[in-house]
């Protein structure tokens, strides 16, 4: 890696972290991020499929090998995630009735939250929740087709009960546009208004090239604002492809220089919004390892801040040295 750029975690007014998503890759992969970055969210390994693949049987040793990684690297540990409808296991809702489905809940936040007590500072407790296309804004997942609102209220006080001191955070994705936004909004209204322990909001962030704005993430985060929680921005990425179909063989320099653009953009409403914002997380370290390379079709993207190579791009520069 590079050893005369400088750390970009010196380089802004808040926590500054990483996914982990490939821990396979963590020798070479590890001495940039532990450079660069002083926050790390394992990418897959807390996820329930990861965490309690069967019933009762829980395994650790993916999500405590980087939890550890990032312990001993002073860098603050994000959870993800604990309910979530997407890599969870079939058994999990299989013939559940409420109750049912809420005990397995109950038993899964309890022990990850308890495990990773001290450790992991903040968790995603609940994960992409709101349907802006539904009447009441809300994802009919099975946790919302067999609990409703429950789940989402079962998994905060059991992650509060478990780690007091640990941040619990609603996170989702397309939080930028305003319809998304204001179904989010009243969600987390009405539920801190129940008394729910909700401390913060996070941003998925996962951007393309062109869109959209970085006036509307900031109209987000000023909107979140007034509802006084924290917000974290949880997995930034700038994909260069603008649709879900094209793919390029060599990523053309101009874009990357384009995406340098906007990645200053989001810095400088980051920056300028540091006062709510007291971390931003890139989903990945450098191209290689990003999940865009494989969704939502496999094709070459280079969404992150380092190349494959591991060299800062034009995206690095606008972070580090964005005058
Ligand atoms: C992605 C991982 O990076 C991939 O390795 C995995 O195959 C699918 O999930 N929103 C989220 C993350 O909340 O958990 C997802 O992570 C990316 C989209």
């Amino acid at each position: 890696i590079q050893t005369d750029i400088p750390a970009l975690k010196d380089r802004v007014p808040f926590t500054l972290g990483s996914a982990l998503t490939r821990p396979d890759t963590l020798g070479v992969h590890g001495e940039l991020l532990a450079r660069h970055f002083n926050g790390i969210t394992p990418g897959n390994e807390l996820k329930w499929d990861a965490t309690e693949p069967r019933e009762g049987e829980f395994a650790f040793a993916d999500g405590d090998a980087l939890v550890d990684f990032g312990l001993q690297h002073g860098m603050t540990v994000r959870g993800h995630t604990l309910a979530w409808h997407s890599q969870t296991p079939a058994w999990v809702f299989d013939g559940a009735d409420k109750q049912t489905l809420l005990k397995r809940l109950e038993n899964h936040v309890r022990t990850l939250v308890t495990r990773y007590k001290g450790k992991i500072a903040v968790w995603d407790v609940v994960n992409e929740v709101v349907d802006e296309n539904q009447p009441d804004g809300l994802r009919r997942s099975p946790w919302y087709k067999i609990t409703g609102l429950d789940f989402i209220r079962t998994a905060f006080r059991v992650a509060h009960e478990a780690d007091p001191d640990a941040k619990l955070f609603v996170n989702d994705y397309n939080t930028e546009f305003p319809r998304k936004r204001e179904a989010l909004y009243n969600l987390v209204k009405r539920l801190k208004a129940e008394g729910v322990p909700i401390d913060g909001v996070g941003h998925q962030l996962h951007l393309n090239i062109e869109q959209p704005p970085a006036s509307a993430v900031e109209d987000t985060i000023e909107r979140f604002a007034t509802l006084g929680v924290e917000q974290q921005v949880t997995e930034l990425d700038v994909s260069v492809y603008t649709d879900f179909v094209s793919s390029y063989d060599t990523i053309p320099a101009e874009l990357l220089a384009e995406q340098g653009h906007r990645y200053k953009e989001l810095f400088d409403v980051f920056r300028r919004q540091a006062a709510h914002l007291d971390s931003v997380t890139v989903w990945g370290e450098s191209d290689d390892v990003s999940w865009l390379n494989t969704w939502p079709i496999v094709r070459l993207n280079a969404p992150l801040l380092f190349d494959r190579d591991l060299q800062a791009k034009p995206a690095y520069w606008a972070v580090a040295d964005p005058s």
